[in-house]
């Protein structure tokens, strides 16, 4: 018999992906250039030469049955001395390779994670506005995932909310920042208070709670903002990285998960992952790709476009009347629509060949987000758009 689950979940289609297949059927119609597709967040830059260099050197330099060979089930070893002495070198951790783990990307890294400290029936806490992923990643694990509402006013986390939503049977959380969708990065006062807020909470339960830090864009920063390393608040803290972003290379399905050697059991829950591997049929990426992103792992793509179609969406949209919280970093922005439906505003934008994504799917109605990975002319031209938008229908 098939099976219900995930037949069910045929019926739940993902709205940025129906979103993203109605501008590619309107780029038919009129062109790409004419469709200003801010849905999806697949970055546009080109990976840095070194990657792309070091690829062919890997290739036509190695032993090429070792180059194509398995992958030792935790990760090529001299790529995770690596990332270990970079995170290091970096932000001050203590990490040694066998606290990493080289994994298919972050979302590899999160299955991970989520299966490594809560078991079936246990709550998983985020906070909204949240990457959407995180409602499979933990539901088809048999977890469930529980959410605390947004403080729009600066999407850092509204701790009232938090104690509200807080409970016993919560065994881990997730934080993303620099956050997709809103772009906001945690400030050190909100990492700080957190953990504070986490290390009660288990003494008052009787139980460790974990923290999962989800952190692709963890590089991507305008305007000098610096991201705090979330695992230096907090010993109990699984970082899950990708190099997607910070490489722009996406389809490569690099990253790994961190271990905090402080929280005492990091050789033991890297160790354990391999288990879980097991279960899940994940099992480690191309060994070429994890050592080229290992020796890139203190260099990154291009950013400047990223925060120059910031700049210039955030000030028009201001200049529009738009409630928009000023990104710090990603290549997202999560502005308040201007009806309160935000599906309807999406509907109307969508006429003037504007793509967006109603905020309904992160967790927060009313709001949308844009995806500006796009190039710096698009977004120049998008704007007459926006202009045409809020004249005629607002
Ligand atoms: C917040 C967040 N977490 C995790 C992921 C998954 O990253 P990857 O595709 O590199 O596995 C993404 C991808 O867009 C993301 O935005």
């Amino acid at each position: 018999m098939l099976s219900q689950k995930y037949q069910a979940m045929l019926n739940k289609k993902s709205a940025i992906m129906e979103l993203s297949a109605l501008a590619h059927a309107r780029a038919q119609e009129i062109g790409e250039e004419n469709v200003f597709d801010f849905s999806l967040g697949n970055p546009s830059v080109p990976a840095p030469k070194a990657y792309n260099a070091r690829i062919i050197e890997l290739l036509q330099q190695a032993d090429i049955n070792h180059v194509h060979s398995y992958s030792p089930d935790m990760g090529v070893l001299e790529a995770r001395e690596k990332i270990a002495a970079s995170l290091n070198r970096r932000f001050g951790m203590q990490y040694d390779a066998g606290d990493i783990v080289i994994t298919a990307g972050a979302a590899g890294a999160l299955a991970y994670a989520i299966r490594l400290v809560t078991s079936p029936g246990d709550e998983v806490l985020t906070f909204a506005p949240f990457f959407p992923e995180y409602a499979p990643y933990t539901e088809l694990a048999g977890r469930r995932l529980c959410v605390v509402p947004a403080r729009c006013a600066d999407f850092q986390i509204d701790f009232d909310a938090l104690e509200r939503v807080m409970n016993a049977r919560v065994q881990a959380v997730i934080v993303n920042t620099p956050c997709n969708p809103s772009g906001v990065v945690y400030a050190e006062e909100t990492l700080s208070h957190l953990a504070e807020f986490l290390t009660a909470k288990e003494r008052e339960y009787g139980h460790e709670i974990w923290l999962i830090s989800d952190e692709p864009y963890r590089e991507i920063l305008f305007d000098g903002q610096k991201q705090p390393y979330v695992s230096a608040f907090y010993a109990r803290t699984l970082s899950c990285y990708s190099f997607s972003k910070s490489l722009s290379v996406p389809g490569d399905r690099v990253g790994y998960l961190a271990v905090n050697p402080a929280c005492g059991q990091s050789k033991l829950l890297a160790r354990m992952a391999v288990q879980v591997s097991r279960g899940i049929g994940h099992d480690s990426t191309a060994g070429i790709v994890q050592r080229a992103a290992a020796d890139c792992c203190d260099v990154t793509a291009d950013f400047s476009v990223y925060a120059r179609n910031m700049n210039l969406l955030y000030d028009e949209l201001v200049k529009l009347g738009f409630e928009v919280v000023r990104p710090g970093g990603t290549f997202y922005m999560f502005p308040r629509a201007m009806e309160r439906d935000a599906a309807a505003f999406c509907t109307k934008a969508a006429r003037y060949d504007l793509i967006l994504v109603p905020g309904d799917t992160f967790g927060v109605p009313g709001y949308f987000r844009i995806a500006y990975c796009t190039t710096e002319d698009k977004v120049r031209r998008s704007l007459e758009k926006w202009r045409e938008l809020v004249k005629k229908e607002y």
